[in-house]
């Protein structure tokens, strides 16, 4: 049974199916991506909104999507897809810090009836592992250590930081945990340009695909460098408002574009159920 209706749909020029029957079901339409650009993974970001544009509460306890969201179904099982489909996920500390220490970033965590589903896609159609791993962009290298997604078998996390952020993580002994790599790059004030992360993760990790699931400052970078291709948006019935003296960051923190430079999307779908809307959106 269908977990959204497709209300528009662009992207069917395809001979070949790319989800598999049951996948493609739940979905209601099948999900293909371009090829990969010849030097860097293709990128894909994947956020839930307000109706007014904010993606975080930003509140001890309900700073994370699924306040946003409403803990709403379809949107787990369409962030468990775009992680199914992705060789690895990409996320910023601030992100990282913000959701429940046992939390891991594979496809069954945000929808666990499709798990079966996942592994199969994966593994027998995309012929990947049979999970995703997990990219932390951290510049101080400041990072909860004793989350699970440093410490469990079998889900790889590859640390990206600066030099000194190597010599912190080295220091608190993330150099001695078994499934964790950490990759130093140069930066500039901390911030590590979107375009070598990029190339490390093609030339040296393989990564042909990237989900990238923010947060708004990571994102915006990655904006502002042209280096996202497509955008799946899920837009929540509800309206969070701002103060002048809140931070309730929108999909883009720390980054501003002018009317001459902004970056525009071309709509590729829109699917429905009850109240929120999926939308996807290709760079223009
Ligand atoms: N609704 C949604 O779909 C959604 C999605 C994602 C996140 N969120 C929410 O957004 C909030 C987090 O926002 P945020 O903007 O702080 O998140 P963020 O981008 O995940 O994290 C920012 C941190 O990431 C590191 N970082 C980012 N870009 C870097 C670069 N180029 N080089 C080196 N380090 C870099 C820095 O860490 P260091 O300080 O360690 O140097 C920076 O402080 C959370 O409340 C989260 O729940 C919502």
């Amino acid at each position: 049974m269908r977990l959204a209706r497709t209300l528009i749909d662009r992207d069917q020029d395809h001979l070949e199916p790319a989800l598999p029957l049951a996948l493609k079901e739940l979905y209601d339409g099948d999900l293909h991506f371009p090829a990969t650009p010849v030097d860097r993974p293709f990128v894909i970001a994947n956020f839930v909104s307000t109706l007014d544009g904010v993606v975080s509460y930003e509140v001890k306890g309900h700073a994370g999507g699924s306040t946003i969201s409403g803990s709403d179904n379809p949107d787990g099982f369409i962030m468990g897809l775009l992680r199914a489909s992705a060789d690895a996920i990409i996320v910023g500390a601030g992100t990282l810090h913000e959701v429940s220490p046992e939390s891991l970033w594979i496809p069954e965590s945000t929808y666990p009836g499709a798990k079966h589903l996942y592994a199969n896609y994966r593994i027998n159609a995309l012929h990947k592992p049979e999970y995703p791993f997990l990219v932390v962009v951290s510049g101080s290298g400041r990072l909860e250590l004793e989350r699970a997604i440093f410490r469990t078998p079998g889900v790889r996390t590859v640390v990206i930081t600066t030099s000194a952020g190597r010599d912190t993580l080295a220091t608190e002994g993330a150099t001695k945990l078994p499934s964790v790599q950490i990759q130093a790059l140069d930066s500039s004030r901390g911030m590590i340009a979107p375009g070598a992360i990029l190339r490390l993760l093609h030339t040296h990790f393989g990564v042909r695909r990237l989900l990238h699931e923010g947060g708004p400052t990571l994102f915006g970078q990655f904006l502002a460098a042209e280096a996202v291709d497509e955008l799946f948006l899920t837009l929540s019935p509800q309206i969070a408002g701002r103060k002048a003296d809140t931070v309730r960051p929108g999909l883009v923190q720390g980054m501003e574009f002018m009317p001459a430079s902004a970056p525009w999307f071309q709509l590729l779908s829109v699917k429905q159920m009850a109240e929120h809307l999926y939308l996807r959106y290709q760079r223009a």
